[in-house]
Formats: structure tokens, C-alpha cells, sequence
């Protein structure tokens, strides 16, 4: 960020900014970001590729010193932690930014009872309440926000596009269940009067992806209303368990207890909750049945969010723009696609309007290893977002 010309800070979350000031600091500034931190085994491209895009374009602005004839303040944010895999709730970073992390999310713990405020701590960050409650940035200093962000899905390589523009963004849940039954000598004790919390979860879990494969099975279809919310549920609505465990974890002990996460994501809000509601219904008869108990708890909750449509129309221009350049070529449109996965941008939609851009990559894949975008779509990436702020000038 230095490099780029950038003045640079960490805040109390964590979070890495970079600033330039533009003509006039006192115009309201457009930030853009995305997330530094990543899942477990995951690819290098989640998250740091819309970092490095936005400072690689900065960096050349002040290459060619045009850093200080830009119209507005811009600032680069890396965001602390996005993708919740060790506290569960996720965005910790840019909802500190946009005022909407609850001080209770700085005593979150870990598996290991860790919580948010020692891991900062521990790491030469004290921060307290109203620490917290000053890193919320002003509304009204702030212009809007943009994302360049790994598509992670196949679209834009079937498109055969390096770039596209996001809609919208796909609202989510994220409960933790625990089922506790009895313990047990896994050769003593008759199939007939076990209560083994692991088979419990286990019917659960199928329950939970016939719900998501056909919700229109489960949920009453009574009025237009609920018509149509079938309709975008069925088309967009998606169900994982990502993370399992029981106590105590042998082969040779009926488990007592079981543990495991739910990711529940779709485009429309209400149908959501109908689901969680259905869901929830029909888990705690399955636990009645099996004389286990079952506790669900909401760890994350974030309503599904919609780009500005004149901030995604200056992308898309910048986004032709930047393809131009490479190819040579006129790309006459660039793919319009609503995200599944989750992104900075939702919470910074509390705060401002939000625009993203998508990268293609290699197979859809991301959250994984595997995960691949080839050069030349990073450079494109970089040059759509230059293209963007070339038109700040
Ligand atoms: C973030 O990657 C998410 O969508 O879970
Ligand atoms: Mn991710
Ligand atoms: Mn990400």
C-alpha cells in the first residue's frame, strides 16, 4: 500500500487501510476492499485478489501521478475477517466499519474459548466497546463502496469472459446444533434403546437436504405471495453442514453428544426464514422420536443485499473497458450474476452503496486448493478496477 502511494494504518479490528487523498480530502471517499483472511485448505485468490487489484491500480495512478488529481478520497481497506471460521459469525472486519458488529461479538470464543478481544490482544490490539464503537465510519463521508472478488462459481467461464458484474448478493444463516443422547458401550447396549446422538444427527442432516432439494414438498403454497417466494427459494436456495463433531470420539462409544453447523443461503429473505422455521419444526419431532435433545442456535444472520444499479453500471463500463484493453476486441456485454457466497460488500451495504465486479475461475472451484484464476484475468481484474477510478478523475 505504501508502494502504491497509500497512507496506511491497522485499526483496533485488525483491518489494513490504505488512503490517498485525492484533491480535496473532504469529499466523501469511496472505499474499496475485500477480505484478507481465508477458510482452512483453501486457494490464495478468496479475498486477497480484490486487495491486490485495488492497490495494483492505485499503484499505478501514482506511477503516473494522477493519486492527487483524483476528485474524492480513496481507500483501500483489507479486511480482517470475512469469512467467520473461527468464531462462526462472519464479516468481523467490515461490520466493525459499517457500525453493525454488537460489542457482545468481541467476547465470541474459539473451539478453544479464545475470544475475539484476546486474539486482538494477543496480538498488540487492545480494543474495548467504545474502541469498537469508533471504528464505525460516518455515512455521510462516504461515497460507496466496490468489490473485485473470485467469481467461485463456473458462470463467467462458460461466458468465456474474464469479468462480470454482481446484482446481488444471496442472504444467509448459520446455526450450530447440538444433540445430546446417551452414552454409551457401543457392544453392550441393544440397538433398541439407544439414544446415539450421531444417528440422530445423521437423519437430521438428510432432513435438512430433502428440505433444501425440494422445499416446495415441505412448505404450504397458499397465496401468490407464497408463490413466488417458492419460486426464487427453489431456484437459488442452497443447504450445507460443513463442520461435524461428537463427543467423545471413538469407535467403540455410543456418542453422547454431536455437534455440527448449518449454512443455509437464498435470495429471498422471508423464504429463508420459512425454511429455518420448517427446519427447525421438524428436527425437534426427530429428536422427540429418538428421545434425544436438540438445541439450534442462530450464529450468523444476514439478509440478502442488492448492488447499486449506478455504481454496477460504471463497472460494467469499466469491466468492457478493461476487456478492451487485453483483447483488443469489443465485448459488447459483460454477464450479469447474483452471488451465492458471501462478501464484504453486505455489511458495507449498511453503510453505503455497493458495487462488485467478478473474476472468472479455473472450473468454478473456490474454497479449495484448486482454486485458480490465470493471470491475464488478474490483470484484467486490476485494470477494470483502474478503469473505475480513472473515471473518478
Ligand atoms: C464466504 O466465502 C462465504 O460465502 O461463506
Ligand atoms: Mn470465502
Ligand atoms: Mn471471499
Amino acid at each position: 500500500m505504501e508502494e502504491a502511494g497509500l497512507q496506511t494504518w491497522v485499526d483496533q479490528m485488525g483491518n489494513v487501510h490504505g488512503r490517498a487523498k485525492g484533491k480535496n480530502e473532504s469529499e466523501k471517499a469511496l472505499l474499496i476492499g475485500s477480505h484478507l483472511d481465508t477458510v482452512i485448505d483453501a486457494g490464495i485468490f478468496d479475498g486477497a485478489l480484490g486487495i491486490i487489484s485495488a492497490i495494483s491500480a492505485l499503484k499505478v495512478l501514482h506511477i503516473s501521478r494522477e493519486l492527487e488529481k483524483l476528485k474524492r478520497p480513496i481507500e483501500v481497506i483489507a479486511f480482517s475477517d470475512e469469512e467467520g471460521v473461527r468464531f462462526q459469525s462472519t464479516f468481523l472486519g467490515s461490520a466493525a466499519i459499517s457500525g453493525v458488529l454488537p460489542v457482545s461479538a468481541l467476547q465470541m470464543p474459539d473451539k478453544s474459548g479464545v475470544t475475539v478481544q484476546n486474539v486482538l490482544k494477543d496480538n498488540s490490539i487492545e480494543i474495548s466497546g467504545e474502541g469498537l464503537f469508533a471504528l464505525k465510519y460516518d455515512p455521510e463521508s462516504i461515497w460507496g463502496y466496490v468489490e473485485a472478488h473470485i467469481e467461485q462459481g463456473p458462470v463467467l467461464e462458460s461466458a468465456g469472459l474474464p469479468l462480470g458484474i454482481v446484482k446481488g448478493i444471496a442472504g444467509q444463516t448459520r446455526l450450530k446444533v447440538t444433540v445430546r443422547g446417551s452414552q454409551g458401550h457401543a457392544g453392550t447396549v441393544p440397538m433398541s434403546m439407544r439414544q446415539d446422538s450421531m444417528a440422530a444427527a445423521a437423519e437430521l442432516i438428510v432432513l435438512l437436504e430433502s428440505l433444501c432439494k425440494h422445499p416446495d414438498n415441505f412448505l404450504s403454497l397458499d397465496g401468490q405471495c407464497e408463490r413466488s417466494m417458492m419460486e426464487s427459494l427453489t431456484g437459488s436456495l442452497v443447504c450445507t453442514v460443513g463442520e461435524i463433531s461428537c463427543w467423545p470420539s471413538a469407535s467403540n462409544v455410543i456418542p453422547g453428544e454431536t455437534t455440527f453447523t448449518i449454512d443455509i443461503r437464498a435470495m429471498d429473505d422471508l423464504g429463508r426464514q420459512a425454511i429455518i422455521y420448517e427446519l427447525s419444526n421438524r428436527m425437534h419431532q426427530i429428536c422427540d422420536r429418538r428421545s434425544v435433545s436438540c438445541v439450534i442456535e442462530r450464529k450468523h444472520e444476514a439478509n440478502a443485499v442488492g448492488c447499486d444499479n449506478g455504481l454496477s453500471s460504471q463497472l460494467k463500463s469499466a469491466a468492457l473497458s478493461a476487456m478492451k484493453r487485453i483483447s483488443g476486441e469489443v465485448v459488447e456485454d459483460a454477464p450479469v450474476l447474483m452471488s451465492g457466497a458471501g462478501h464484504d460488500a453486505m455489511a458495507m451495504s449498511h453503510l453505503t452503496k455497493v458495487g462488485m465486479i467478478f473474476v472468472r475461475c479455473r472450473g468454478g472451484v473456490s474454497h479449495s486448493p484448486a482454486e485458480h484464476v490465470s493471470n491475464d484475468d488478474v490483470w484484467a481484474a486490476g485494470l477494470a478496477i483502474l478503469s473505475f477510478l480513472e473515471s473518478q478523475l
